[in-house]
């Protein structure tokens, strides 16, 4: 894991931006829970597509094609999120969310607002703390009806698998967003309005490849935000970013609530 790599001038500068931000958002990716032990997509050693396409996943044909590996898929990695433990960049993004939404700043007479949007469906963030979260691709512990979309909380124990929906007998899957799909669009448009408004945008742990999620960062720049790439490597979004903090968000992000905090 490469070390953070970043000036102590650009944190001093970070600090003072946020010191009197109005509005700050966060988008994150799967390499924010890079550190919980849960693959990222595209990491070609370890990414939970090394093993399997797209689209023999995560997708509704693919579903319909081979309902039980898609089920055995996710429960899987329901399992592996059940393992999972929020780790210090979770924790410090719900300790900014904290800090940031009391008036907690000397300089400051107001709240700031705060935004996280992520494209992760783990949970992590809630279990971290964090409690404005919009989540756009769902949640991997959310079930829900394959033919209807109503979210199904319980159902009887049974042999088949995928389990059947207990209110018209077709199959359940997870409430995540599969390639193709649409995505939630109250939770989309939040996340755009939000974008809109903020001064200042993190970018955290995205390669920033799939729409409309890579879209914010840009539809923050046009807003006259600040824009944070924090990732260990160079992405699409970096050349237009304010700042590349570049290092694993486990590292990084402790190390700026720190010097928020001082
Ligand atoms: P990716 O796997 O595409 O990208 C993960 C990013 O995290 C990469 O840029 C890595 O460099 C970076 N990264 C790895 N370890 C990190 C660490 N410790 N700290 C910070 N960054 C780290 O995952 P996403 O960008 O989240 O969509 O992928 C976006 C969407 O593509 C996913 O939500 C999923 C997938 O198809 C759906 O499921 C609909």
């Amino acid at each position: 894991m490469t070390e953070p790599t970043f000036s102590l001038s650009i944190l001093a500068d970070l600090i003072k931006i946020l010191q009197t931000a109005k509005n700050v958002v966060v988008l994150t990716g799967a390499g924010i829970s890079a550190e919980s032990n849960i693959p990222t997509f595209r990491d070609a050693q370890t990414g939970l597509w090394a093993k399997y396409s797209p689209e023999e996943l995560a997708t509704p044909q693919a579903f319909r094609r081979n309902p039980r590996l898609v089920w055995e898929w996710y429960a899987w990695r329901r399992a592996l999120v059940a393992q999972a433990q929020p780790n210090p960049g979770h924790l410090a993004l719900a300790q900014l969310e904290a800090y940031l939404t009391k008036d907690a700043l000397r300089t400051r007479h107001y709240a700031t607002g705060f935004t996280l949007i992520t494209q992760n469906v783990d949970g992590l963030h809630q279990r971290a703390g964090n409690r404005s979260v919009i989540e756009l691709h769902g949640n991997i512990n959310r079930t829900k009806c394959f033919d209807e979309g109503v979210i199904v909380d319980s159902w009887q124990p049974t042999e088949d698998v995928p389990p059947p929906c207990p209110y018209c007998g077709g199959y359940l899957r997870p409430d995540v967003v599969w390639f193709g799909e649409t995505l939630p669009p109250q939770a989309l448009a939040a996340a755009f309005e939000a974008a809109d408004q903020g001064d200042v945008f993190f970018s955290i742990g995205t390669s920033g490849l799939v729409q409309p999620a890579a879209s914010l960062a840009y539809q923050a720049i046009q807003g006259g935000a600040v824009v944070v790439e924090i990732n260990p490597d160079v992405t699409p979004l970096t050349n237009s970013a304010t700042y590349l903090l570049q290092g694993p968000a486990g590292q990084v992000l402790p190390i700026l609530m720190r010097a928020l905090s001082e």
